[in-house]
């Protein structure tokens, strides 16, 4: 072997690591995975070729060797422990009242970090290479998973030292990235495989493969939170110092870790956390706090299997399971069939849940739910909940499949299923099927649509039953009378409706577009159409071409616009509702110097303004040339920020976007 390969192969590996750096950690891969791979596949050669070169750390180990039989068994020197939870405030200051007053202290520092939810595992390095990794087992034997876990980018093989400990145990949490799960999940739909049903459960899959080929081709990461046992360097005398010290090596820590001194700072924390929860790049469900002086650790031991000086507060559960009761068929304002199922009611996620929408037969299919299923149902953050999967073990036996029906629950008219479309539709129309004319109502006076208050799911079912509501327009027609015959209903509260139906006619441009519900126009494009077209006139005259040449505006999204237009009850409908005295401030664009700043210029309003409503600032904006726009993105000319803003202000600060106070704004004005 001539030292030309030995060159070649250390500048192979320096490569690698470089590259696995930028990749894993800094996650800014600067050459494509084609050519990573090439740099890669040659190192493997020369590896191959000459095994003697092979050393322990060499990254070729990352992409595993070949598959094991079965898993070794691993006894831990030092047993791997759980730890004690609290679920609410008064637990967690229980715990902290009983450790002050076994300690004799006012105030204990706490390091604190968020509990990942993923497997615990153990990594021993000896003279600072990775030489074995286990499972937490039975806390005091697990099982060895080294060739699994070598496949981990983030996890190094060799420790950063030049004088590495004799013996150095790692304890860390083993998860999947979300974005890495959600990833996976696509391409295991797209070729027809079961999908994982969380970050969790695929990375518990994915380090029980036999073959760490399979483990290779799952991205797990890693993050350190603690020691076990060492030999070579002296004991800490904090809980903190450790951690540094594992980060000096090379290992991830959390990056949210931190000290918090007493209770009051660790409920701050816990706090902060949950509110970040959803914007962390991994699941985690609930913080760790744990005292941070070793020596009242030790003074303070263990019971059964889990520390005193330790407490995972927990966050409300984000899944649960239960039973579902049964299937139903509800028919929306376009005619789309949504199966909803009924479940047994279940607290997940901090609300009951008692209703899921299962969206179509392909998603029934796929996850293979039938009635009297038990099923985990999951609800994180202010996401809809949904059914993730099925306990399959929990099958009753007959349990059939489920098959939406071929004519609607509501008419009887047949169902159809569009080429390009997921759901099926009823073809009735909403003259021929009444629960299409009942969803056209509700979309209609939804607060963010005509804003009718008082006109709930109740009086909307009356209506369209007893036939007073035939379209939306029937709605301006009602009289005193015709309100207060129906149930639950008096003359005061009738008056009342009467009194809102009236004041919703004074309305504007964009809500307009929206509630007469053409199909696919969320308030976003109504907003978007609103700002492109003077008037009603312009817009319902616009062909398809000049619909699809605004920006954003789709081919199909183009198709429905114009076609809804075209169409003569559609037609009707709106000149009915416009002789009901509909109406809103027409935007006449101001043709003067200062209006040429505003054009082609977008902006987006937030938070809530003090002088001027958010329909005037709009007003004002489009006067001038300007456009509205209700999400931020690079394009954004400026952020226009009342009180309270939230999400969009940070949003904007991340992306540099120019953010005006309403002072600047009226200023500007
Ligand atoms: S410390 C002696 N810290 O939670 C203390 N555990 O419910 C041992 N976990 O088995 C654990 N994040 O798998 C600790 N920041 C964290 C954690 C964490 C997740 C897991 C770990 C442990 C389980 C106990």
């Amino acid at each position: 072997m001539s030292d030309k390969i030995e060159k070649r192969l250390e500048e192979l590996k320096k490569l690698l690591k470089y590259h696995n750096h930028r990749y894993y950690t800094l996650d800014e891969p600067e050459i494509s995975d084609s050519a990573y791979d090439k740099i890669f596949y040659e190192l493997i050669g020369i590896e191959t070729e000459y095994p003697d070169l092979l050393s322990l750390d060499s990254l070729t180990h990352r992409v595993g060797g070949a598959p094991i039989k079965k898993f070794k068994e691993v006894k831990h020197d030092i047993p791997m422990l759980s730890l004690d939870n609290a679920f609410d405030e008064e637990e967690y200051s229980k715990f902290d009242q009983k450790l002050k007053e076994k300690l004799a202290v006012k105030l204990i520092d706490y390091s604190v970090e968020p509990k990942l939810d993923g497997l615990a595992v153990s990594l021993r390095y000896e003279k600072g290479l990775l030489v074995q990794a286990a499972t937490r087992g039975d806390g005091s034997t697990g099982e060895d998973i080294t060739h699994n876990i070598r496949t981990i980018g983030t996890i190094p093989l060799k420790l950063k030292s030049d004088n590495p400990p004799a013996v150095f145990e790692v304890r860390g949490e083993v998860f999947m990235p979300k974005k890495a799960f959600d990833n996976l999940n696509i391409k295991l739909a797209r070729k027809g495989e079961n999908l994982l049903v969380n970050p969790r459960n695929a990375a518990a899959g994915s380090l029980r493969q036999k073959d760490p080929k399979m483990t290779a081709a799952r991205p797990l990461d890693f993050i350190a939170y603690g020691l076990g046992t060492f030999q070579g360097i002296e004991a800490k005398q904090k809980y903190s110092q450790s951690i540094k010290l594992i980060a000096k090596f090379g290992l991830p820590v959390s990056p949210e870790f931190k000290i918090a001194k007493g209770l009051k700072q660790c409920l701050a924390y816990y706090q902060d956390i949950a509110k970040r929860r959803e914007s962390l790049p991994y699941e985690i469900d609930g913080v760790v706090f744990k005292v941070d002086r070793i020596e009242y650790q030790i003074k303070l031991g263990f019971v059964s299997r889990a520390p005193r000086w330790a407490i995972a507060y927990k966050f409300p559960a984000q899944e649960e399971t239960t039973l579902l009761l049964d299937i139903d068929i509800q028919v929306g304002r376009t005619g789309a069939l949504t199966p909803v199922a009924k479940l047994d009611p279940v607290f997940v996620g901090g609300v009951t849940v008692s209703n899921v929408s299962l969206h179509n037969q392909d998603e029934i299919d796929r996850k293979d739910i039938r009635k009297g299923d038990t099923v985990i149902v999951r609800r994180a953050g202010d996401v809809i909940p949904q059914i993730v999967a099925v306990i399959m073990s929990k099958r009753k036996k007959g349990a059939r499949r489920f098959k939406l029906p071929q004519t609607c629950p509501d008419c009887g008219s047949k169902v159809e299923k569009l080429e390009d479309e997921a759901v099926i539709r009823c073809t009735g129309g909403p003259t021929k099927c009444s629960a299409q004319r009942k969803g056209a109502l509700r979309h209609f006076a939804q607060r963010r649509a005509m804003n009718i208050e008082g006109l709930g799911e109740q009086l909307v079912d009356q209506f369209v039953t007893k036939g007073l509501v035939k379209d939306v327009s029937d709605l301006y027609k009602l009289t005193l009378d015709d309100i207060s015959n129906l149930d639950r209903m008096g003359k005061k509260s009738a008056q009342n409706l009467l009194d809102e139906l009236e004041k919703s006619k004074n309305t504007s441009f964009e809500r307009f577009i929206y509630s007469i519900g053409i199909r696919e126009v969320g308030e976003t494009t109504a907003l978007l159409l609103a700002n492109e077209f003077n008037s009603l006139t312009d817009l319902s005259a616009a062909k398809f071409d000049e619909l699809r040449a605004i920006e954003n505006i789709g081919p199909v999204m183009a198709q429905n616009i114009a076609e809804f237009f075209e169409n003569k009850s559609n037609q009707m409908l709106i000149s009915n509702l416009l002789s009901s005295g509909l109406q809103w401030k027409s935007i006449v664009h101001d043709q003067s110097k200062e209006s040429k700043d505003f054009k082609n210029k977008t902006f987006v309003l937030t938070g809530s303004l003090q002088q001027m409503t958010r329909d005037d600032a709009k007003q004002e904006i489009l006067k001038r040339g300007g456009k509205v726009s209700s999400s931020i993105s690079k394009k954004t000319d400026a952020l226009i920020a009342g009180e309270k803003a939230g999400s969009k202000l940070t949003k904007a600060q991340t992306l540099g976007v120019k953010i005006l106070s309403e002072q600047d704004f009226l200023t500007l004005l």
